[in-house]
């Protein structure tokens, strides 16, 4: 029976911490628990170690992980993944930070996670690597001789040819990623973005309507937009709004609807903007008429760009406070810390207006828990940046431009004002688009277009 085998650089190794906050290890969780398999990744630890992966069992799911030096933390994670590819990934150049040995560095510790993972395969594995951190791994993998099935998922956007040239080094990751069987992205726009970034200049070739050709090996791209459980995370957001959190918060408010983001503390995210927009709503009812909560969990703090933002949207939450804000109320509650996710889907379920507006995402599934967390009979609106992959599928939302903090601002006041009957309306066409997809339907997609025939053998 064959077995799967998830690469990413983030696993979510059950330790009973709090949880990693994160698109990746959210969706891929939900197939691991109920597929089981092999996962391969970084332990999250940085010591100066080096040795074979450690691993985990739990409940099916094998965890090997391998620490990262602190030289390989800095270059391949800290440097090149999150200094260069993420933000020339998300077409925000002028936050990318380049260091030629980052880059070789971000090669090498590719080349380690395959030396680390060959040993540890079987000859039927449908090996699955994930992210822009292991753009090299398929093809180091290649170089080691795995034949064998070999996908590839990237969570994040792929911009136009011209955009991700700028990042250095990208051609020849193209060239590698391109080792792999199949290629799955989140939007037909991101699939379309990469094949003419192969074809344009890494030398591959068209050969039909999604399939390119690399050395005269065919390669498919294919689109499989990462989901959630729905109805779990209903159910739990239902159970959630009774529970000691979400009625201490409930009580706060008086009675003021609530307007929610949750976010990483992301560049990405466009925190600073939303703000912006929030001060404009604020700026324009009356005082003490509405509350937002802001939680924004710290990340990849080593990166400069997202230490400058926490001082940004700290100085921005201190200013709308001090400016609107009465002795018995401040229009803004800004957590930088993350939440536990089951008390976050509680929130929601009490949120008048969800905020998600990022200014580039490839998914944001913050946006679909917003619509399952909510009360079917009197459910909030959706206030969705246009530029997150799932606008694609929510387009009843409130779709908005970032940029605009203006139309944001309106979006957000007619979210307030909407009538009961058009949030039920809105309300059931986004559920609609969401409710009977599951991570695990999504993961067996990609699953089974990377080996056709072969389903019936996965493992139950
Ligand atoms: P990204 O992958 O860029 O972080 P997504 O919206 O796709 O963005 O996924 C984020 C996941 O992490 C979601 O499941 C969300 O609920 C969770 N999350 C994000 N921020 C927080 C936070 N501040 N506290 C708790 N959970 C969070
Ligand atoms: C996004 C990326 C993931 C990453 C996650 C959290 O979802 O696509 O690859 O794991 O953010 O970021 P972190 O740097 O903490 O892994």
């Amino acid at each position: 029976m064959s077995r799967i085998v998830v690469v990413s650089n983030r696993v979510p190794v059950p330790q009973g911490n709090a949880g990693q906050a994160g698109g990746l290890a959210v969706a891929l969780l939900g197939l691991m628990q109920r597929r089981g398999g092999l996962w391969f990744g970084w332990s999250g630890a940085v010591t100066e170690a080096g040795g074979p992966p450690g691993i985990t069992h739990r409940g099916g799911v094998g965890y090997a992980t391998i620490d990262l030096t602190e030289a390989e933390h800095r270059g391949y994670y800290t440097g090149y993944s999150n200094g260069v590819l993420w933000p020339m990934l998300h077409s925000l150049p002028h936050l990318m930070t380049f260091r030629r040995q980052d880059l070789d560095i971000y090669r090498k510790v590719n080349r380690r996670f395959a030396d680390n993972l060959v040993p540890l395969l079987r000859r039927d594995d449908r090996i699955w690597v994930h992210d822009y951190h292991l753009l090299a791994l398929p093809g180091a993998l290649r170089q080691r001789g795995v034949l064998g099935a070999t996908g590839f998922y990237l969570h994040v956007p792929f911009p136009a040819p011209d955009a991700a040239a700028v990042a250095p080094g990208i051609r020849s990751l193209v060239q590698d990623v391109l080792q792999a069987d199949l290629l799955g992205f989140q939007t037909a726009t991101d699939r379309d973005n990469f094949a003419a970034t192969a074809v344009g200049f890494a030398g591959a070739v068209r050969t039909a309507d999604g399939v390119v050709e690399l050395g005269g090996r065919p390669i498919r791209l294919g689109v499989f937009p990462a989901e959630i459980a729905a109805p779990e995370f209903a159910a739990t957001a239902a159970a959630q709004a009774a529970a000691e959190p979400s009625r201490l918060l409930a009580r706060s408010l008086n009675g003021r609807p609530l307007l929610l983001g949750v976010d990483r503390l992301d560049p990405t995210k466009g925190l600073p903007e939303r703000l912006e927009a929030l001060r404009r709503v604020v700026a324009r009812r009356a005082p003490r008429s509405l509350t937002m909560l802001q939680i924004a969990a710290p990340s990849r703090e080593d990166v400069a760009a997202y230490r400058l933002l926490r001082q940004e949207i700290d100085a921005a939450a201190g200013a709308i406070n001090s400016e609107f804000g009465e002795p018995d109320w401040t229009p803004l509650r800004l957590l930088a810390r993350p939440q536990n996710r089951d008390t976050v889907a509680g929130f929601m379920r009490l949120a008048r207006v969800g905020v998600v507006t990022p200014i580039r995402d490839g998914m944001n599934l913050v946006a679909k828990e917003y619509i399952a967390a909510q009360d079917p009979a009197d459910p909030g609106v959706l206030v969705l940046s246009r530029f997150a992959g799932a606008a694609a599928q929510l387009a009843s939302a409130l779709l908005v431009n970032p940029h605009d903090a203006e139309g944001m601002a309106e979006a957000i006041c007619a979210a307030l004002d909407m009538s009961a009957e058009e949030r039920r309306a809105r309300w059931r066409e986004c559920w609609a688009a969401i409710a009977g997809a599951s991570p695990e339907g999504w993961g067996l997609e990609f699953l089974r277009a990377l080996s056709p025939g072969d389903l019936d053998r996965l493992p139950a």
